[in-house]
Formats: structure tokens, sequence, C-alpha cells
């Protein structure tokens, strides 16, 4: 066992984590933040995304210990993060959201899309998003929503 630290929407823990122990399983059984989902758990589905550093990455598959010292950006930094909160209100807004189980990783993968790219075209929304898959919705619903906010 061994301690790292993160910062959380913007809060420093320190945590004691098994070296073998997934971002996902901290953030969820550790800290609480249930917001980001289990999917496949095998880096398939991106129901787990969020945001280290500002890259967007599966945390089912990413070793905690491999974010000491990190910024992460989770679905519940909507509280704090207008730029998040415009995003799930346009998801909300454009029918982009049915069972919600994708959603936190939708909202996140726009966040880092439309950081690296504010104008992106149909077919880069779609490639932005490609990594995250919904089984409720089709995806243009998801294609809609982020073009209002370019
Ligand atoms: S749960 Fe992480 S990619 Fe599916
Ligand atoms: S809204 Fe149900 S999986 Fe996407």
């Amino acid at each position: 066992m061994l301690n790292i630290q993160l910062t959380v929407n913007g809060e420093l823990h320190t945590i004691l984590i098994d070296p073998a122990e997934t971002l996902l399983h901290v953030l969820r059984e550790k800290l609480g933040l249930t917001g980001t989902k289990e999917g496949c758990g095998e880096g398939d589905c991106g129901a787990c995304t969020i945001l280290v550093n500002g890259k967007s990455v599966n945390s089912c598959i990413y070793p905690a210990i491999q974010a000491d010292g990190c910024e992460i950006l989770t679905v519940e930094g909507v509280e704090k993060n207008p730029k998040l909160a415009r995003i799930q209100q346009a998801f909300v807004d454009h029918g982009a959201v049915q069972c919600g189980f994708c959603s936190p990783g939708m909202i996140m993968a726009t966040c880092a899309l439309l950081d690296e790219n504010p104008t992106p075209t149909d077919e880069e929304i779609r490639r932005g998003l490609s990594g995250n898959l919904c089984r409720c919705t089709g995806y243009q619903a998801m294609v809609d929503a982020v073009k209002s906010l370019i």
C-alpha cells in the first residue's frame, strides 16, 4: 500500500492505494465519486471517461499510481465548472440523455474534445466521441448537443 496525492475537481486528497488499483476504483470506492461509471471495465466503452491533466482517459484501465500529483476532473466537477455545466445542459436540451449511463463519460469526452478543438466539424465530433458507446440514443442527439456549443 502507498499514499498518492490527487487534486480532484479542485480538492486535494491524500489516498492510501494498492499499487494495482485503478483510478476508477479510487474515485468511486475511496472518494465516493460515483458519477463516473463502470461499463466494460476493459477500456472499450468510455463510460469511465475522466480528464487527467486535461486529457481524457478511460479510468477503468488507468493505474491510480500513475495519477499521483495530477489534476483530475470528473463529472461531479460540473458543480463548480461552468464549461462542464454548459455541456451537461446542452445534452439535456438536445435529448442526448436517456438512461444516462453513458452521459458522464460523454460529457467528459466532449469537454476534452472542445478544449482541443473549439470548432469541430460533424466528422470531428463523431470521431471525438467515437470511444464512448451509447446503447440508447443513437448518436445524432449528441452531435447536435456538441454543435450547439460551438
Ligand atoms: S468502463 Fe472504462 S472503458 Fe468501459
Ligand atoms: S443514454 Fe443510455 S447508454 Fe447512453
